[in-house]
C-alpha cells in the first residue's frame, strides 16, 4: 500500500505511523526525521535543514522533494510506503504525482488526522524524543519511559525538539494551516482522503485508522 499521512504537528502522525507501519507491512517515511538524522549526522543537508526548522518554516521544495524521492524508491521496492510529512505544501504534492504516475503506481489513501489546537499544543508541550533516533517518541504524562529522561527503545537519552518551543510551535501551526492544508483539498479531488480523529488513546486510534483505510481499499 502507498498512504500519505497528514494532520497538524503534534497530532501523532509520527507514534500512529510506526503501529501502521508494522501492521501493514511498509516502510514509514518521515521527512522530519531523515532531516533530524542528518542534523544530528551534521551532514550539510542537515545544516540547511536546521535553520529552517528551528524557525518553524518548511525546508525548500528543491532539497526535500529529492531527498524523498531518493527514500520512497528504496521503499517501493518492497510494495509501497507509509509517508510521515512529506508532501507538506501543493507543489511536493504535484511532484509525488508525477512521480508515482512515471512508475505507473498510485496512492491507496490520504489518512487526515484531526486533533483540536490546544490538545495539539498539550501533546507538543510534553513530549520528549531519544537522541539516538527522533522516531523513539515520548510523553511526559500520557507515554512516560519506564525510567526517566531515558528511552525505552534504546536506552538513549530524552530531550525536547527544539522546534518544540512555544514560538515556534505557533509558527509550525501557521504553516500547517497556509501550506499544508491546502493539499488535502488536492487529494479530496482525486477521491483519497480519509479522515479519523485522533482524540483518545494511541491503540484507539490506530484501530480507527486500520479500519478506514480497510474500508478505502
Ligand atoms: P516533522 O518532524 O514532520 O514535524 P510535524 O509535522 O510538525 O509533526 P510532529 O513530529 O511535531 O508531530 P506528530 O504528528 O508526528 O506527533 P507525534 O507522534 O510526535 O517536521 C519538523 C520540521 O521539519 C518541519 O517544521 C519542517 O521544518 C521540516 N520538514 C519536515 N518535512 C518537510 C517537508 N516535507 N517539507 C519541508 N519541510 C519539512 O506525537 C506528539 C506527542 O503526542 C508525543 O509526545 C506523543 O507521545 C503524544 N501522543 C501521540 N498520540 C497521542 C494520543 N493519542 N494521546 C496522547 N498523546 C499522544
Ligand atoms: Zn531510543
Amino acid at each position: 500500500m502507498r498512504i500519505v499521512l497528514v494532520g497538524p504537528p503534534g497530532a501523532g502522525k509520527g507514534t500512529q505511523a510506526a503501529f501502521l507501519a508494522k501492521n501493514l507491512s511498509i516502510p514509514h517515511i518521515s521527512t522530519g526525521d531523515l532531516f533530524r538524522a542528518n542534523i544530528s549526522q551534521q551532514t550539510e543537508l542537515g545544516k540547511l535543514a536546521k535553520s529552517y526548522m528551528d524557525a518553524g518554516n518548511l525546508v525548500p521544495d528543491e532539497v526535500t522533494i529529492g531527498m524523498a524521492k531518493d527514500r520512497m524508491e528504496q521503499a517501493d521496492a518492497v510494495g509501497g510506503f507509509l509517508l510521515d510529512g512529506f508532501p507538506r505544501n501543493v507543489s511536493q504534492a504535484e511532484a509525488l504525482d508525477e512521480a508515482l504516475k512515471a512508475d505507473e503506481v498510485k496512492l491507496d489513501a490520504v489518512l487526515d488526522l484531526e486533533v483540536p489546537e490546544d490538545e495539539v499544543v498539550k501533546r507538543i508541550a510534553g513530549r520528549r524524543i531519544c537522541r539516538n533516533d527522533s522516531a523513539h517518541v515520548f510523553h511526559v504524562e500520557y507515554k512516560q519511559p519506564k525510567s526517566e529522561g531515558v528511552c525505552d527503545v534504546c536506552g538513549g537519552e530524552l530531550y525536547q525538539r527544539g522546534d518544540d518551543k512555544e514560538e515556534t510551535v505557533r509558527k509550525r501551526l501557521e504553516v500547517y494551516h497556509s501550506e499544508t492544508e491546502p493539499i488535502i483539498d488536492h487529494y479530496r479531488a482525486q477521491g483519497l482522503v480519509v479522515t479519523i480523529s485522533a482524540l483518545g488513546e494511541v491503540a484507539d486510534v490506530t484501530e480507527r485508522a486500520m479500519a478506514a483505510l480497510k474500508k478505502s481499499a
